[in-house]
């Protein structure tokens, strides 16, 4: 099965955001990665809420929300408002996941975790029923364009593992650093869903990177 592609618009021209909204309306993403940094969960910062909404405005996809930001669940029901569909918070930054992925459906929305690459995905064994996609963390989060850590292929192999054992439906994505050499072996691996923000919007064509990420991952 191809896997899902969501673009991360922080790689996109923050001067032309309608513009490279409107690329990806038109290429074959599926879905728009949206980072939100807050400079403390994460040492830089990206844009809030109401770029979200700006974002969501023109966008045709739904809005993959990927929360950096320390005390993720009083903001979500502002990012649901601005548009979000999957919201993604930081398995480091909750000491209620539980009840913080219940809050997040409780909004109508599917509810992730992102996992930093020291966090062990056996952390999730007892709430992987509980949550819609894990969100794997390829570098270590706080900057686009970094280098790809190799240990993730094992990692989505242990998860996905996981999830068959535990009969769950929760999708893998990948986050950091994909490309079109480590794209088709992540997929083969078990993930679902590839994010790629620098491989695609520093390419010379984005929309047809996007649609050979799909077809050849
Ligand atoms: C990193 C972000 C990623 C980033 C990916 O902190 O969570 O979504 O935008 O960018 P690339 O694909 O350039 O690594
Ligand atoms: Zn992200």
């Amino acid at each position: 099965m191809n896997p899902i592609i969501a673009p991360s618009i922080l790689a996109a021209d923050f001067a032309n955001l309608q513009r490279d909204v409107e690329l990806l309306n038109s290429s074959e993403a599926d879905w728009i990665h949206v980072d939100i940094m807050d400079g403390i969960f994460v040492p830089n910062i990206s844009f809030g809420i109401p770029v979200c909404e700006a974002i969501n405005k023109h966008a045709q996809k739904p809005l993959d929300v990927h929360l950096m930001i320390e005390n993720p669940q009083n903001y979500l029901e502002a990012f649901q408002k601005a548009g979000a569909e999957i919201i993604s918070v930081h398995y480091e930054a909750c000491n209620h996941l539980h009840r913080t992925l219940q809050q997040i459906k409780g909004l109508g929305c599917e509810a992730g975790v992102a996992l930093n690459p020291h966090t062990s995905v056996s952390l999730l064994e007892d709430v992987i029923s509980d949550i819609d996609m894990v969100c794997i963390m390829s570098v270590n989060p706080g900057f686009g364009g970094q280098k790809f850590i190799e240990r993730t292929y094992e990692k989505v192999s242990a998860l996905k593992e996981i999830i068959i054992k535990r009969n769950a439906k929760t999708l893998i994505e990948i986050d950091g650093g994909v490309n079109s050499d480590n794209a088709p072996k992540l997929v083969k691996a078990g993930a679902d869903i590839l994010v790629a923000g620098s491989f695609v919007f520093k390419s010379e064509d984005p929309a047809k990177t996007i649609s050979s990420l799909k077809k050849n991952s």
